[in-house]
């Protein structure tokens, strides 16, 4: 890794999308801390997509639980952190893992603006129920209704969906979830909307993770059309947060500790 700027007394920002992170992680510290030991004043780190925070328990004994693991090292290289829509599921917020200040910036926004513009009518649905965090606030920004199904995972590839009251009407049904991995969540739950006779669904993901064969298993399923948000690079990304994150960016390079000047 080679910096190919004067980086003395700067605010050197890495950006880094860590989909595939084993491979990004190196570089990726060895540029955070040439930065430092060249003279930065700041070294900041953007992860659209923040990696290992999935892995938030030990699921199985022995397990490493790499979400703690992986914050606790980012702290100790960078001075802060801005992300979109982390994977927050048994912890509360990136402060409870990251010792750095920390912006968790919402992909809702621009999420409720593309629905705005392309769907009408929508009604939303979340495939699990900790999807109400970000479903129930598109939902209000989109001014739509919406509901949240119930998940049962019992492996990678091993999903079930059930959810009552789904009450679509002539509403357009949109799922909305934080991850597309393997797909399996959002096939499973757009095949329950299609059983329950509901329209084909429209599926939105933030973070396309889209693991080998998730593509065309989530085709198989039906749904009308697949969109995502630009955290990870793909070519059903259609919806932009290089607008938020600036704005956070711009927070930060202004002061990383907001309230810390504070009595
Ligand atoms: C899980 O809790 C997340 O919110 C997503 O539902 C999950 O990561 C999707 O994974 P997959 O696409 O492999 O079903």
């Amino acid at each position: 890794v080679r910096l190919r700027s004067d980086v003395s007394g700067r605010d050197v920002v890495l950006l880094c999308s860590l989909d595939s992170p084993d491979e990004k992680i190196l570089p990726l510290l060895f540029a955070a801390a040439a930065a430092r030991e060249q003279g930065a004043r700041r070294v900041g780190l953007v992860a659209p997509y923040l990696a290992y925070m999935r892995q938030d328990k030990a699921f199985k004994s022995g397990e490493a639980v790499t979400s703690s693991i992986f914050a606790r090292t980012i702290s100790t290289v960078f001075d802060w952190l801005v992300t979109v829509d982390p994977h927050l599921h048994r912890h509360p917020g990136l402060e409870s893992i990251y010792s750095i200040p920390a912006i968790a910036v919402s992909a809702a926004g621009p999420i409720a603006e593309w629905i705005g513009r392309e769907v009408p009518s929508p009604f939303l649905i979340g495939p699990d129920e900790e999807s109400v965090q970000w479903v129930g606030l598109i939902a209000k920004l989109a001014a739509a209704p919406f509901t949240t199904l119930r998940k049962t995972r019992r492996g990678d590839r091993d999903v079930d969906i059930s959810g009552t009251g789904i009450a679509i009407g002539d509403r357009t049904p949109v799922i909305v979830d934080d991850i597309i991995s393997s797909a399996v969540t959002m096939a499973e739950a757009v095949r329950l909307i299609r059983r329950k006779g509901g329209p084909p669904p429209i599926c939105i993901g933030v973070h396309a993770l889209f693991a080998d064969g998730a593509v065309p298993a989530l085709q198989a399923a039906g749904p009308a059309r697949i969109v995502t948000v630009d955290t990870i690079g793909h070519p059903t990304n259609a919806i932009g947060v290089a607008g938020v994150l600036a704005e956070a960016l711009a927070q930060m390079l202004a002061d990383p500790h907001p309230g810390s000047s504070m009595t």
